[in-house]
């Protein structure tokens, strides 16, 4: 049978939390929260045991928040996932709970310094250098190690924060602030998520922050000494919410804020609510990269209201989005961003697909990576965000823009607030279809090959896959002919004229032949473009440096360093070590050891496996 989220180890067919209260001390100086939860549970069967995950957590008291009645409880190892550590706290109540009734049960605890969550950043690791700054990340399964919870997808709770620290730090949550006093020389901070939200939504930051109000809804958090520039850089959010609300459904969370993350954040961006967090990766100074602030955006609506009820169905959150976020840049920035965005798209898909067959794992190259023992973070990927875009937009193509769009509103309405599944999706499209356009809804449900997509490992077989423009023909045919020929044509010229998505795919395009490529033809293209020294924009550099490695040009080792500890982005800095466990084993440790102290535990434990294996 397959279970509702065999990433969790707690009870939640029994019993749901449907709202928890968290007042946690955040402590810079031993790298811990500390504090309680107060769960409101809901009975959902009759039975007088509550498991909840829980990670690395010192459980210090369980009792009956209404009597402090002190209730028995024992913490127990939840061995589903490979080298990854889970547990489950089990609660015992003295008697058995009916169907539909409720409980108040308290828990104090204190975090570990190691909690998986939570990056504690040293002060000379910041930009401002000064103050320490503390964030977490939760998506997927790390909620667990920040607080004993129901740390499953398939279950929303609303919240209140109670976030304490030191003068003069802030502290921000994933919600809205409701007060703000200072109480013997600590700031405390009090936040209400009041939508009912998923586990892997609950975020908090806290160090020396500062924010600037940057259009009607959209507000930038950032160290001050990079406040200002962060604000011009993401100028055009406003545009973005008003772009995608008007084409779906109004936004449901009144404010949007982000704020940026010391170097060390792993992802480009997370969509914690009213509060994106993004990487300074995309502090550029020239908006190229702002395209992660539209896509965490698009998970207003797709993922934090509609949300994959387990982690084998990513892709409802990621490939929507997905297509969501080009819909945007298409409105925005016209139909060749688009079309190089999405072709960009496919050419990575192409790349993952090629290595996770080659690895002999077809499973995480299928739209429903069901893979046993693996947790989620290591089959992250980029297929549920690409080969589901090229899903939605098959989809889309089959329907025509405006019906499809319709369509989506629909979807919308049914499924916010809920955790839904791949057949969830594909029973309510039918539904539509009979409904909505009964004369077409045979003829286009016929090009729909729900198990290709969903089981079949490679490229899919249906829908639109070329993505193309003169523009990027010319870029094409200029990495051709350098591959060809290995080296350059008379007129090439040509490449200082791509804008940044054309020098993207054509580092994307020698990737895409790297089987053909020799360090000699590298050498020919760097001699022309000096790209080694001259680009600074990472989208380019981390395909370019992950080419010089593969290809053992020993000569890219400083460049490669410095850019790998710029950067602890997981999209920039795996594929070059991956590289480098490769080609050059024993100098890619050798930078590995001297940096790993900067990356997130989320990043040391990714690459501390492309090492060991
Ligand atoms: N939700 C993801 C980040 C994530 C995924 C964290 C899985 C943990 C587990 C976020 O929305 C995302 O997709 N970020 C991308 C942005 C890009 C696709 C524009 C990233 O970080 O690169
Ligand atoms: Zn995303």
């Amino acid at each position: 049978m397959q279970t509702i989220d065999k990433y969790s180890g707690a009870n939640i067919h029994a019993i749901q939390s449907l709202h928890y209260d968290l007042d946690l001390a955040i402590d810079f100086s031993t790298s811990t929260l500390r504090g309680k939860i107060t769960h409101h549970f809901k009975a959902v069967s009759t039975g007088n045991l509550v498991v909840l995950d829980a990670r690395d957590l010192a459980i210090k008291r369980v009792y009956l928040a209404a009597t402090g009645k002190e209730l028995a409880w024992q913490i127990y190892s939840y061995d589903y996932i490979t080298d990854t550590k889970n547990d489950q706290l089990a609660i015992w109540l003295d008697s058995a709970l009916n169907y539909g009734q409720f409980l108040d049960l308290t828990i104090e605890y204190e975090t570990s310094p190691d909690a998986t969550a939570a990056n504690w950043v040293p002060a000379n690791q910041t930009f401002g250098g000064q103050y320490k700054f503390m964030y977490t990340q939760c998506e997927a399964i790390h909620c667990r190690s920040l607080a004993p919870l129901q740390d499953s997808p398939a279950i929303k709770s609303t919240f209140n924060a109670t976030l304490r620290v030191p003068k003069p730090y802030r502290a921000i949550a994933s919600a809205v602030l409701v007060d703000e006093r200072e109480e013997n020389g600590t700031n405390v901070f009090r936040y209400a998520q009041r939508i009912p939200v998923q586990s892997y939504l609950l975020a908090m930051v806290a160090g020396y922050i500062d924010y600037q109000r940057s259009g009607p809804r959209a507000s930038v958090y950032a160290e001050p000494k990079i406040l200002n520039q962060s604000a011009w850089e993401l100028q055009e959010m406003d545009l973005f919410l008003d772009t995608i609300e008007h084409l779906l459904t109004p936004y449901q969370w009144g404010t949007y804020s982000v704020v940026i993350m010391p170097p060390s954040f792993p992802y480009g961006g997370m969509e914690n609510p009213y509060l994106t967090f993004v990487s300074p990766s995309i502090i550029l100074g020239d908006r190229s990269s702002t395209y992660v602030v539209a896509h965490e955006i698009c998970h207003s609506w797709f993922g934090n209201l509609i949300t994959n009820r387990n982690w084998t169905h990513f892709w409802l959150n990621e490939g929507f989005t997905q297509y969501a976020t080009r819909l945007i840049l298409r409105k925005v920035y016209g139909e060749s961003k688009y079309t190089c965005q999405a072709r960009i798209g496919v050419n990575t898909l192409r790349d993952e697909v090629a290595e996770y067959l080659a690895q002999n794992k077809p499973a995480c190259t299928t739209l429903f990576p069901n893979v046993y023992r693996d947790g989620p973070d290591d089959i992250m990927s980029d297929v549920p965000y690409e080969k589901g875009f090229l899903l939605v937009t098959h989809l889309e193509n089959l329907m025509g823009s405006l019906n499809f769009y319709d369509f989506l509103r629909a979807y919308l309405s049914s499924f916010a607030y809920r955790s839904i599944d791949s057949w969830d999706l594909k029973a309510t499209l039918e539904s539509y279809l009979h409904a909505y356009l009964p004369n077409n809804a045979s003829e286009i449900l016929r090009q729909v090959d729900w198990t290709q997509w969903m089981f079949e490992p490679g490229m899919p077989k249906q829908g639109k896959l070329e993505f193309i423009n003169p523009e990027i023909e010319s870029s094409l045919r200029l990495a051709d002919y350098y591959v060809d020929h290995k080296q350059g044509p008379e007129n090439k010229t040509i490449y200082k004229s791509f804008m940044l998505d054309l020098r993207v795919i054509f580092v994307q395009q020698l990737q895409n032949r790297d089987k053909e490529l020799t360090a000699e033809t590298l050498r020919a293209i760097d001699k022309d473009f000096d790209i080694t020294a001259k680009e600074t924009n990472p989208e380019v550099l981390f395909t370019w440096l992950r080419l010089l490695v593969a290809n053992k040009c020993d000569e890219a080792t400083p460049r490669a360093k410095s850019f790998l500890g710029t950067y602890g982005r997981m999209k920039y800095v795996v594929p070059i070590y991956t590289a480098y466990a490769s080609a050059n084993r024993a100098e890619g440790l050798k930078i590995y050891q001297e940096l790993r102290y900067k990356y997130h535990p989320i990043a040391q434990a990714i690459v501390d496996k492309v090492f060991a294996g």
